[in-house]
């Protein structure tokens, strides 16, 4: 699947939001190593912490589907021009080596950053140091 196909995955995904709090429909899609692709959306709570990112819901169905290593991750909002994943999703994506982060570009083309570029310095497994 191409970055424009996984943002068009990561779009019909944002459908199925819970947003009844932000109105803001964010959905992701990922490949995992196996290729297979898997998709989230955010799902918000009236405890508002207690929300998940689009990311956190597509990385969490990958790894509970038995992927261990991902490979491109996209988000979209159909709300927003251009998102970019929180912190907390950008460490998400670090512990299972997601390298490639598509977004929605400002001509609606697919942008295409790395990690690294995102979350550079980050924070890994202290045991394997
Ligand atoms: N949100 C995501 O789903 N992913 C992000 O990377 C940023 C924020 C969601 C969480 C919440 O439902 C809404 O956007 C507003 O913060």
């Amino acid at each position: 699947m191409n970055n424009q196909e996984l943002l068009e995955t990561a779009r019909t995904a944002a459908e199925r939001a819970y947003v009844p709090y932000s109105n803001l429909r964010v959905g992701a899609a990922v490949v995992g190593e196996t290729g297979t692709v898997y998709t989230g959306a955010n799902v918000e709570n009236a405890a508002y912490p207690s929300t998940l990112c689009a990311e956190a819901v597509a990385i969490g169905h990958a790894v509970a589907s038995g992927e261990r290593k991902l490979d491109s991750l996209a988000v979209i909002s159909l709300d927003l021009p251009a998102i970019f994943p929180c912190g907390q999703c950008r460490q998400r994506m670090s512990e299972f080596n997601v390298d490639q982060v598509i977004m929605e570009g400002p001509d609606g083309d697919p942008d295409s950053h790395t990690l690294e570029e995102l979350l550079p310095g980050r924070f890994t497994d202290w045991r394997q140091t």
